[in-house]
């Protein structure tokens, strides 16, 4: 039996997606981006993201059918991400994933944006060991994942309480004067410094705190520990190399994503790592998981950055599993959650 064409909408944030796969082959996948508009505000402006939604949907839900080659007609289910997000975002999306699918005949699918993070690698890597460990990391969420079944079984063991790493990466940007969003400009200039010249904080990795949170995270002590030595340099005109505080920093931030994920490998017997979100793009992070999984026999996988950072072809592909799993399809009612769990 062939299986169903999946039409994938993603419309959490600031991105609209809309993508096209059948089984575990992409047919097409676009992308269409209202972050110019929230550039010069410095974040995302909620109502602006949503009425680009609005106006971007039926354009790029167009490119893609194009793209794919394929009539609206030959659609047979949508998959759209219900949570977690902006409210007016997901509001946008599924009740668009909604009048295609009623409009159709077809199955509804909602599923959660974090999972399909993961979901995506499916389409690149090929299908899914029985067990493996999934780091999502982005400007929005830091979380743990053991998947044992891509579609119905997904437990998140931690996650950041306080900033994701890419948010806690735009602060620092910020502090180091650097342009919105900071991540990647840090990144860059990190690679000028010495990891090793700053021994900044690793939050939640000692003792009673690693106890009580063995797989999450906490960015935003470190975030203070970087204000900190920049007031306290200014202060005292004493010289430092900011490139050397965006190197510690980034591997501070590294140094805990990495070690906290191989111990949670090493717990549930995981040999494969998967890593997604936008924060996948950073530098130390991919040199320091290739170096340590390697030595701990576990196989990383990241997708290419187009399908880390948000994008339709995560949905389609989840919902995709997810239909492959036969479970039943989302009612007509179906809610959008902005905290969803898994
Ligand atoms: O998944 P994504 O595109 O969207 C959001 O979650 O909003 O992730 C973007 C986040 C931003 O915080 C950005 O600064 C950060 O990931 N980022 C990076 C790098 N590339 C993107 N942070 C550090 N190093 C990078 N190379
Ligand atoms: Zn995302």
């Amino acid at each position: 039996v062939t299986e169903p064409l999946v039409l994938g909408i993603e419309s959490t944030c600031d991105e609209t997606g809309i993508a096209l796969v059948r089984g575990r082959e992409l047919l097409a996948d676009v992308t269409a981006t209202s972050m110019d508009e929230h550039a010069r505000y410095g974040g995302i402006v909620p109502e602006v993201a949503s009425r680009a939604h609005l106006e971007a949907l039926r354009p790029t839900l167009d490119e893609a059918l194009n793209r794919a080659g394929v009539d609206l007609g030959d659609v047979e289910a949508v998959a759209v991400a219900a949570g977690p997000g902006l409210v007016g975002s997901l509001t946008v999306g599924t009740a668009g994933a909604k009048a295609l699918a009623l409009s159709l005949g077809v199955p509804l699918y909602g599923v959660n944006h974090v999972v399909g993070h993961a979901a995506v690698d499916e389409l690149v890597h090929g299908a899914f060991p029985e067990r493996f460990l999934a780091l999502v990391v982005s400007g929005g969420h830091s979380s743990l994942l053991l998947v044992n079944d891509i579609a119905t079984d997904v437990v998140e063991l931690g996650q950041t309480i306080d900033d994701a790493a890419g948010e806690a990466f735009d602060k620092v940007g910020r502090l180091l004067g650097l342009p919105y969003p900071g991540g990647p400009h840090v990144d860059r200039l990190a690679k000028e410094g010495d990891p090793a010249a700053i021994a900044f904080p690793r939050g939640l990795s000692k003792g009673k705190e690693l106890a009580r949170h063995p797989y999450d995270f906490s960015f935003s002590g470190l975030k203070t520990a970087v204000a900190r030595y920049l007031e306290a340099h200014e202060a005292s005109g004493e010289a430092y190399s900011r490139a050397d505080v965006a190197a510690s920093f980034s591997e501070a931030v590294a140094d805990v994503l990495v070690t906290k994920t191989l111990r949670a490998c090493a717990a549930y017997d995981a040999s494969t790592l998967v890593i997604g979100g936008g924060f996948s793009a950073n530098s130390r992070l991919r040199e320091l998981a290739a170096q340590r999984c390697e030595e701990a026999g576990v196989e990383v996988r990241i997708p290419p950055i187009r399908y880390c950072t948000d994008n339709g072809a995560m949905i389609a592909a989840l919902g995709s599993a997810v239909a492959r799993a036969g479970l039943p399809a989302s009612p007509w009612d179906l809610p959008v959650d902005s905290q969803m769990p898994l």
